[in-house]
């Protein structure tokens, strides 16, 4: 069975005063019954790896380098990321597609360093606005799995986040029947090339997540979880979204 995760991606959002925030959701969910993971900005990962050591959550980066080290300046290795603390890295979310013109050869190879380094790897796919008018949904995220996922990848070392760019920080969320159609087909596509391993990785969903909403979206089948946005800054709201994915 994939294992449920709640994975929030800070963007490039907090400082020192926000780990408070890890504080209070430790708090809340002492002894949580899913996967718990807060992705900040490389800054805080250090701080945050320290604070939470031992427990129940696991910090990770927002992207990583394809190589070990070099002249990339600016850029940061997922050996600098696990040494910082980091368990997992996010990589190929719409942003970097969009703001660094990550193409999905990059981020395969950026897959294949963080494994290389023992990180896991959370690959984001989703289409932007006019390809789901289009009606290239399932081309396009297809493609991108297709294309940025590497060789060999288990349900311990890949998770699979689909997030609709249109979706994202919008407010918008898709409909039940659209989620649970992109889901089945991420989770046959991984079945179809990795066999029972693909069946086991978590396929997370991301896009406007918020608790009014999470109890229903984690009843579709295929959703193990959610990668949330600005619902994870707050202990408030994660929290809520977390003890729906409890209660799912
Ligand atoms: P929001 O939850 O803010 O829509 O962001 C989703 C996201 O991009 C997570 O990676």
């Amino acid at each position: 069975m994939p294992r449920k995760l709640a994975a929030g991606n800070w963007k490039m959002n907090g400082d020192g005063a926000s780990l408070a925030e890890i504080d209070a959701l430790l708090a809340a969910h002492p002894a949580p019954g899913v996967d718990i993971l807060i992705c900040p900005p490389a800054t805080l990962i250090e701080r945050m790896a320290r604070r939470i050591a031992g427990g129940p959550v696991a910090v990770g980066g927002q992207t990583c380098h394809t190589a070990a080290s070099g002249a990339h300046t600016g850029d940061i290795s997922a050996a600098m990321l696990a040494e910082a603390g980091a368990s997992h890295v996010i990589l190929g979310h719409s942003e970097r597609r969009a703001d660094h013109g990550e193409s999905n050869e990059t981020i395969r190879a950026q897959a294949e360093a963080a494994m290389a380094a023992g990180l896991h790897v959370i690959l984001c796919v989703g289409e932007t606005e006019a390809e789901r008018d289009a009606d290239v949904t399932l081309e396009v995220v297809g493609g991108q799995l297709a294309g940025s996922i590497p060789d060999g990848v288990t349900g311990a070392t890949l998770t699979v986040a689909y997030e609709p760019v249109w979706a994202i920080g919008t407010g918008r969320v898709p409909e039940i029947a659209q989620i649970a159609q992109v889901h089945d087909a991420i989770r046959a596509a991984l079945v179809d090339r990795f066999g029972p391993e693909g069946g086991a990785m978590s396929i997370l969903y991301g896009g406007s997540v918020k608790p009014g909403n999470a109890a229903e979206i984690f009843a579709i089948a295929n959703v193990d979880g959610a990668l949330v946005g600005g619902a994870s800054l707050k202990a408030a709201d994660f929290s809520g979204i977390i003890a729906a994915l409890e209660a799912a």
